[in-house]
């Protein structure tokens, strides 16, 4: 199914609203949190979700880049991550952090709820990080319009149960409920797991349309603007 023709998907989280802009201080106090990575470990995800050397990653409500930055080591310099966030604020913290870490390939994007300003099919995996269960359709979309044929899109989100850190629980989605969201746009979810003692990781393939063949590996980065508006 092409997901720019899914219409009528539902809200990820009909009993919230949309996930706030985060400022800069209240972002760094929350996920620059040193305790963080011991709950929440990003060099977990590499495995489960395929992620290697040379890939192109979107990190969409990336922050301050917790998950972009050790993905931009992943994926190498061969590789890209787009840290995408709606923020001005936060893209331009992320984007000074990547000029001190000579992260060249790790580029600042700055969104609009219904606009990721990057080309479509321009990513091997989507990155959705404590995100899906407050952002709205179009920016599920947008983000589905980024993953190529065969792609993934890898879905890191709150246990919808108590935990001593997170959101409301009744702010959160169930993997059945991620599940529904992400078929909704056009993915084929797959099994979810869990990554530390809050969160599930639950990946999504975009399926590859008419006429293609699975790839065997990534192939060498696509040619995109380097400097986005
Ligand atoms: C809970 S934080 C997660 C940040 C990061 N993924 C992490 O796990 O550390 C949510 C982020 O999504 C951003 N955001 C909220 N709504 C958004 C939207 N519609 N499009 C893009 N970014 C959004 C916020 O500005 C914030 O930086």
């Amino acid at each position: 199914m092409d997901a720019r023709r899914t219409v009528r998907a539902p809200r990820p989280n009909p009993g919230r609203r949309s996930e706030a802009i985060w400022s800069r201080a209240r972002a760094i106090a929350v996920l620059d949190d040193p305790g963080r990575p011991a709950r929440e470990d990003p060099g977990a995800l590499w495995d489960l979700a395929g992620i290697g050397p040379g890939m192109t990653i979107a990190d969409v409500g990336a922050g301050t880049g917790f998950y972009a930055f050790p993905a931009s080591e992943r994926v190498g310099p061969s590789g890209r991550v787009y840290a995408v966030d709606r923020s001005p604020e936060l893209v331009a913290l992320v984007r000074a952090r990547a000029r001190e870490r000579r992260r060249r390939n790790l580029i600042a994007v700055r969104s609009r709820p219904a606009r990721i300003p990057l080309p479509d099919a321009v990513a091997d995996r989507v990155l959705l990080a404590n995100v899906l269960h407050g952002i709205p359709p179009a920016t599920v979309r947008e983000a589905v319009r980024l993953l190529r044929p065969g792609g993934r899109l890898i879905d890191v989100d709150w246990a919808k149960r108590p935990t001593p850190n997170g959101p409301p629980v009744a702010h959160r989605l169930s993997v059945a409920e991620a599940r529904r969201t992400l078929a909704a746009h056009g993915l084929r979810p797959g099994a979810a797991h869990d990554l530390g003692p809050e969160h599930y990781v639950l990946v999504a393939e975009q399926p590859l349309g008419p006429g293609h063949r699975r790839a065997a590996s990534p192939g060498p980065p696509r040619r995109v603007p380097t400097r986005p508006a």
